[in-house]
């Protein structure tokens, strides 16, 4: 791009992947970052708290459907970064409407109040591969120009907040980039997520709530490298564009779980298989090759060097996710897992 990036607005920095991503860029890039996050239960300001200091970086406490915030802050940015979202699927399936509110809602006041912000040169938008729907097994992998066939009140968000992303572009010129990432592991993820979670329960030695077989496949990505794709969109993408970002690392959730049990040396007898997820997608995998190609992007980490990572940060930062289960989200965890 030749235009240059000084400020960006990022969304949902508090949450898993925006945090990552603010970390990143405070490290390895000179942007002014404004981090606007509702804090909701998975928005967690320790995540930044080093940042804090740091004078590139602000923390705004709002709404992403706030139009007169988002106004207010869009009108000095060069770009959008927009993570904030409702992300968990379990959740969309017990109530779907928090997931329209931000998910479709909140990407059409950010992509309008995009439209008056003189400055702006890029909105990336981060989606996910959920977007495609589910593959069987032996399905090539999930293409950018694939149809979207989403199965979960989730993904239907999700896709609902590409297509008005795409509408944007095509109706205004807005210069949108769209990112599409498979699942993501590493630091600070939100313990309802499949690889914490497993990881939490099998530290306690109590039981760990397989849905179904465990044979569901998904495309793991360590964090930092789903940061660097979506770093690599907002400087190299062009408009109008979809990258799909993936580990090519295609697990099944049993393989997950005993990667786990293995590191952390504990029996495998604590698997238990519980009633499995309503319309549970059976396999996501990634086709990169565009985003090799276009944005000279490439995952650098393996599983086995992200798991044990991973596995090392949250034995590291156990005050970090003792006080999250000993908070609200104790309630959910207790009625879907049992007594802590
Ligand atoms: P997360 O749930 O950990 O964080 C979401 C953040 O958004 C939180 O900080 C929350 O407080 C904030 N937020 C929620 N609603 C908001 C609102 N209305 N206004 C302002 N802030 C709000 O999510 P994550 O796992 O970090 O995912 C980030 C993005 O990446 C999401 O858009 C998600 O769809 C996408 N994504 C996630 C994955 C994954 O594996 N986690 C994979 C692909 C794409
Ligand atoms: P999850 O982390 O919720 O991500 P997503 O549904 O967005 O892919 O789940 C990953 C996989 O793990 C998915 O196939 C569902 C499965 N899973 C379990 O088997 N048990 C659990 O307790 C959870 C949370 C997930």
């Amino acid at each position: 791009m030749k235009e240059r990036i000084e400020t960006i607005v990022v969304t949902g920095g508090c949450g898993f992947i925006g945090s990552n991503f603010i970390h990143m860029c405070l490290r390895e890039r000179d942007y002014e970052i404004i981090n606007l996050d509702a804090l909701t239960y998975a928005g967690n300001p320790e995540n930044l708290k080093e940042c804090e200091s740091d004078s590139r970086y602000t923390f705004v406490k709002g709404r992403i459907e706030n139009a007169d915030l988002v106004n207010s802050l869009l009108k000095d940015a060069d770009a959008v970064v927009h993570f904030a979202a409702e992300s968990h699927v379990d959740r969309s399936i017990e109530e779907q409407q928090p997931f329209v509110v931000t998910n479709v809602l909140g990407t059409q006041v950010l992509l309008s109040s995009a439209l008056h912000s003189p400055r702006l040169k890029r909105f990336v938008h981060v989606s996910t591969d959920e977007v495609y729907g589910s593959l069987r097994p032996g399905e090539p992998a999930f293409k950018e120009g694939d149809h979207l066939r989403p199965n979960s009140p989730y993904s239907a968000s999700k896709a609902s907040s590409d297509l008005l992303c795409r509408a944007f572009f095509k109706t205004y010129g807005l210069p949108v980039v769209i990112t599409r990432c498979s699942n993501n592991y590493g630091p600070y993820q939100f313990p309802e997520k499949l690889i914490p979670l497993m990881f939490i329960n099998a530290l306690s030695e109590r039981p760990l709530p397989v849905y179904g077989d465990g044979t569901n496949v998904r495309d793991w990505i360590y964090v930092e490298d789903h940061c660097t794709g979506v770093l690599a969109a907002l400087e190299k993408g062009a408009p109008g564009e979809i990258y799909n970002f993936g580990g090519e690392c295609e697990l099944s959730n049993l393989e997950v779980v005993k990667t786990i049990l293995e590191l952390l040396d504990k029996p495998e007898d604590l698997i238990t298989f519980v009633k499995d997820r309503p319309g549970h997608d059976f396999r996501y995998a990634m086709d990169i090759t565009k985003a090799k190609n276009e944005l000279q992007w490439q995952p650098e980490w393996d599983f086995k060097k992200g798991i044990a990572a991973t596995i090392e940060w949250y034995q590291a930062n156990r005050e970090w996710w003792e006080r999250i289960l000993s908070g609200d989200y104790r309630n959910y965890y207790q009625r879907r897992y049992g007594t802590l």
